[in-house]
């Protein structure tokens, strides 16, 4: 029996009032808060072998070297990938945004004919179709939309349920034969509906395309695979799962990242640079880490990831399923509508809600005045708000250190909200 009070109580910036009242932290979807074994782990790091890795032959060098690749190991085991030396098939990225954008200007380059015979089955053409779904973030849709820009591919989505799930019942009509790239996120981050991945990796394989997925909202909140799932890549950030910020990771299969071409180019990528001649990269996950690593980061992302395997995923999944049963209660007052699936099956506890009347803007503020933080505005999903008529929401996303007791104080201050602005 996992004591999630206890779990809570490792988070000091949990322990302050905010406008008087404790605070109720329900915007774990935009950045969660940081445990302190991992403001720990960053803070060690500096304090005892701090140096850059994969270079010099001082001992610190050494030692950071080797706590940079253990905490890969341990990212690469939260998500069910290979770490073993020669098959590591996780990427350190700047983030989530980092590793889509990275992605579709490798797929861009290999579309110039960079990377020889094997990048050819990432390159795009005039009349090849790049398909995402209507419910991604801009990190997904507009990185791929700039990609069918760049190559003349035709750019396509998978609509939405009305209550905002991904359809998979016109996978074969979206996505064809022409059809080279499909990216879909596991988690939609306005109506925290689980994305029937299935279905879709299943089509997109019929047809050969190459998979990603958006693992933003899956890895802090679900027990994920991403050999079991099958998925060709996907992208996540370190900050959304207890870890640091500016760091994150993107999977692809181990033959996959050997034929893909590097995206960004300069120090620690490189086998040979000549003044006259073409470069001879490194082999992954090197060729996709140029520059300097953020070392501390990482190696604080690692102890996240074994943190977060120490409480058990499965019994993160099913304390969160306690906390979205009650955000999910917000559907019931009058005035209230929900973006997203209403029960609480195949979702997670992340809830965004429109209130008739009321700019999200006042509701943030309204809300906030009561010491409890969630996030309003577009949420970086623009097409996903159009689906549902609106341009803004309010979005209460839950974290593992939230209580029921959290969520109810959300969903008693919500009542309060037409009432005090009048609305009609
Ligand atoms: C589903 C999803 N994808 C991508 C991102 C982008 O993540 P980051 O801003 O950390 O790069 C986010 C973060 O808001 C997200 O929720």
């Amino acid at each position: 029996m996992v004591d999630f009070k206890a779990i809570r109580d490792e988070f000091p910036i949990l322990d302050q009032e905010i406008h008087g009242h404790p605070l109720v932290y329900l915007d774990s979807a935009a950045t969660s808060q940081k445990p302190n074994a991992v403001i720990d782990a960053e803070a060690n790091f500096y304090r005892t072998i701090n140096a850059g890795v994969h270079r010099g032959a001082h001992e610190l060098a050494a030692r950071s070297t080797v706590a940079f690749e253990e905490a890969r190991a341990k990212v690469a085991k939260l998500v069910g990938a290979n770490a073993a030396e020669g098959e590591e098939e996780i990427v350190v990225t700047g983030g989530a945004t980092a590793g889509l954008n990275l992605l579709a200007t490798a797929f861009g380059n290999a579309s110039l004919g960079r990377g020889g015979e094997a990048a050819k089955r990432f390159a795009l053409k005039p009349g090849d179709e790049i398909v995402v779904s209507r419910a991604e973030h801009h990190s997904v849709l507009l990185p791929f939309q700039e990609l069918a820009y760049r190559t003349g591919a035709k750019f396509k989505w998978i609509d939405l349920t009305e209550d905002g799930r991904v359809r998979t019942d016109n996978l074969d009509e979206v996505i064809t034969e022409r059809t080279k790239v499909v990216a879909v996120t596991h988690v939609g981050n306005t109506t925290g509906a689980i994305t029937n991945v299935g279905p879709i990796i299943k089509r997109a394989h019929e047809v050969g395309a190459v998979f990603i997925l958006d693992a933003c909202q899956s890895v802090p909140h679900l027990k994920v695979d991403f050999h079991a799932l099958d998925v060709d890549f996907a992208a996540w950030s370190a900050h959304k799962m207890y870890g640091p910020t500016g760091v994150g990771f993107l999977y692809g299969k181990r033959e996959l990242l050997e034929a893909l071409p590097p995206a960004n180019f300069g120090g620690s990528m490189v086998e040979l640079a000549y003044m006259d001649h073409e470069a001879q990269y490194m082999a992954p996950p090197a060729r996709f880490e140029a520059g300097t690593q953020p070392v501390a980061q990482v190696v604080a992302a690692g102890v996240a990831a074994e943190w977060m395997m120490n409480i058990g995923m499965e019994n993160i999944e099913a304390h969160e399923k306690t906390l979205s049963a009650e955000l999910l209660k917000l559907g019931d007052i009058d005035g209230i509508r929900i973006l997203g699936p209403r029960e609480n099956v195949n979702r997670i506890g992340t809830v965004a809600f429109d209130v008739k009347g009321v700019h999200p803007h006042d509701v943030g503020q309204f809300i906030d005045a009561q010491g409890i933080a969630i996030r309003v505005g577009h949420h970086c999903a623009q097409p996903v708000h159009r689906h549902f008529g609106l341009y803004a929401s309010n979005r209460a996303s839950s974290g593992v250190y939230n209580s029921v007791a959290d969520a109810h104080a959300l969903v008693e201050a919500a009542k309060g909200i037409r009432p005090f602005f009048g609305a009609e």
